[in-house]
C-alpha cells in the first residue's frame, strides 16, 4: 500500500475521502470534532507539500436529496479555524460550481464537496458518480476508516480511476492499531464490551474469544446473558431471542479457559431517565417495574482490578447509559482504570462510536494509546473481513 509520507503532493490535486460524519446538535454546531482533528496530519501534509486538498465525505444518513440537518457546510468554519487557509465550499457535489472551484484550487488551498449521500448514486457505488468524483483530482487519498466498510462510490468504486492511490495517515494508524491487537497483543490481554445488543456484537466476541485472557461484559447486552442464566431483569434492555447464543458464549468461553466477568450488581433505575428513583441490586435481582442502567460499586471495583493487571485492553462499548451523568459512574470508572492501566505500560485501544465519546467526554481521550475513529468499520476489521475501503487502497 502507497502511504502518505511517501508521496510528494506538489502541484497535485488530491482528491480526499475523509469521515467527517460528526454529529451536530440543534443548532448545528459540532459536539464531537474527533474525526475532524484526526484528519490534520493527512491534510496539512497535502498542502504544505505544495498541493490542494479536495474533500469529500458524508454526514449522517440522509434519505431523499439534501437536507440541512446533513449539510456539511456546518463543518467548513471548523476547517478555516484549523488550517490557517482559503477553505472553499461546493453545495452540490458533482454540479458546475464544484467543478470550476476545483480547476479553479491553488496549492495549500481546501475545496470542501457537500454531502456526497445527497446521491443516492453514492452508497449504489455507482460507477459514473465515481468518475466524476474522480475527475477533480491526479491523486486519490483514502483517510476514511470510519467508512471503510461500505462499498459505495466514493470509499471503494473511484479508486479505480486514479494510477495513485494513497492510504492517509488516519487509515493506515487504524490498521496498525488494529493489528497491533489482533494479531501481536501483551498478555494478560483484557477486553471490556459494552453497549446494548449481543447481536451487534457476536463476531467480534466470538473472534475474541480466540485471543483474549479477560472477557468483561458490562452495558445493556449483560442482560439477555443474565435472563439466559435465569435471573430476573425487570423492564432492563434484553435480546431473549438471543439468549441461546448468550449461552453458547458463556460455554465457549469457559472451554477456552477465558476469564468471563459480568456485573455483580447493577444501579436500577424505576424508568429511563436521569431523574429516575434509584437503587442497587445485586445481578440476576431486579424488581419488576426496575431497570438497570449501569454497573454496581461492587463491579466497579472487579472490574477495575482485572483491568490494571492487563498489559493490552479493547475497550468497546459503555458499561452503562452514560449520556445520563447519574449512570456515567461504571463508565467513567472504567475509562479511569484503563487510563491508570496505559501509565503503568500497558497498551489500550479504544474503539467504537460511543465508548470513543465517553472516554472523551470522561477528559481521558489524550490519556490512552489509541482511539478509533471507526465503529462498525473497527469491529469488522477486527472480525477479520476485508474492509471494501481498504482492499481499494491495495
Ligand atoms: C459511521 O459513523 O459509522 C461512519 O461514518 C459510517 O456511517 P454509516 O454507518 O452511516 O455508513
Ligand atoms: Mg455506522
Amino acid at each position: 500500500m502507497l502511504t502518505l509520507d511517501k508521496f510528494n503532493f506538489a502541484g497535485k490535486k488530491a482528491a480526499v475521502r475523509v469521515d467527517f460524519n460528526v454529529p451536530l446538535d440543534k443548532s448545528f454546531a459540532i459536539t464531537d470534532d474527533t474525526r475532524l482533528r484526526a484528519c490534520v496530519p493527512t491534510i496539512s501534509k497535502i498542502l504544505k507539500d505544495g498541493g490542494s486538498a479536495i474533500l469529500m465525505s458524508h454526514l449522517g444518513r440522509p434519505k431523499d436529496g439534501p437536507e440541512e440537518k446533513y449539510s456539511l457546510k456546518h463543518v467548513v468554519k471548523w476547517l478555516e479555524e484549523h488550517y490557517k487557509t482559503k477553505v472553499y465550499f461546493a453545495d452540490d457535489c458533482i454540479g458546475e460550481s464544484a467543478k470550476t472551484l476545483s480547476i479553479n484550487l491553488q496549492p495549500g488551498e481546501i475545496l470542501l464537496l457537500e454531502n456526497l449521500r445527497f446521491y443516492k448514486e453514492e452508497e449504489k457505488g455507482d460507477l459514473e458518480f465515481a468518475k466524476k468524483l474522480a475527475a477533480y483530482g491526479d491523486v486519490w487519498v483514502n483517510d476514511a476508516f470510519g467508512t471503510a466498510h461500505r462499498a459505495h462510490a466514493s470509499t471503494a468504486v473511484m479508486g479505480q480511476f486514479f494510477k495513485e492511490r494513497v492510504c492517509g495517515l488516519v487509515m493506515q494508524a487504524e490498521i496498525e492499531n488494529a493489528n497491533k491487537i489482533m494479531n501481536h497483543a501483551d498478555h494478560p490481554f483484557t477486553a471490556i464490551m459494552g453497549g446494548s445488543k449481543v447481536s451487534d456484537k457476536i463476531m467480534i466476541i466470538e473472534k475474541l474469544l480466540d485471543k483474549v485472557d479477560n472477557l468483561i461484559i458490562g452495558g445493556g447486552m449483560t442482560y439477555t446473558f443474565v435472563l439466559a442464566q435465569g435471573g430476573k431483569i425487570g423492564k432492563s434492555i434484553s435480546e431473549p431471542e438471543k439468549t441461546e447464543l448468550a449461552l453458547t458464549i458463556i460455554e465457549k468461553a469457559k472451554e477456552k479457559g477465558i476469564n468471563l466477568y459480568f456485573p455483580v450488581d447493577n444501579l436500577i433505575a424505576d424508568e429511563f431517565s436521569n431523574d429516575a428513583n434509584i437503587k442497587i441490586a445485586p445481578k440476576g435481582e431486579i424488581p419488576d417495574g426496575w431497570q438497570g442502567l449501569d454497573i454496581g460499586p461492587e463491579s466497579i471495583k472487579i472490574f477495575s482490578e482485572v483491568v490494571a493487571k492487563s498489559k493490552t485492553l479493547l475497550w468497546n462499548g459503555p458499561m452503562g447509559v452514560f449520556e445520563f451523568s447519574n449512570f456515567a459512574s461504571g463508565t467513567n470508572a472504567i475509562a479511569k482504570a484503563v487510563v491508570e492501566a496505559t501509565e503503568k505500560g500497558g497498551y489500550s485501544l479504544i474503539g467504537g462510536g460511543d465508548s470513543a465519546s465517553a472516554i472523551n467526554n470522561a477528559g481521558y481521550g489524550d490519556q490512552v494509546s489509541y482511539v478509533s475513529t471507526g465503529g462498525g468499520a473497527l469491529l469488522e476489521y477486527m472480525e477479520g473481513k476485508v474492509l471494501p475501503g481498504v482492499a481499494a487502497l491495495q
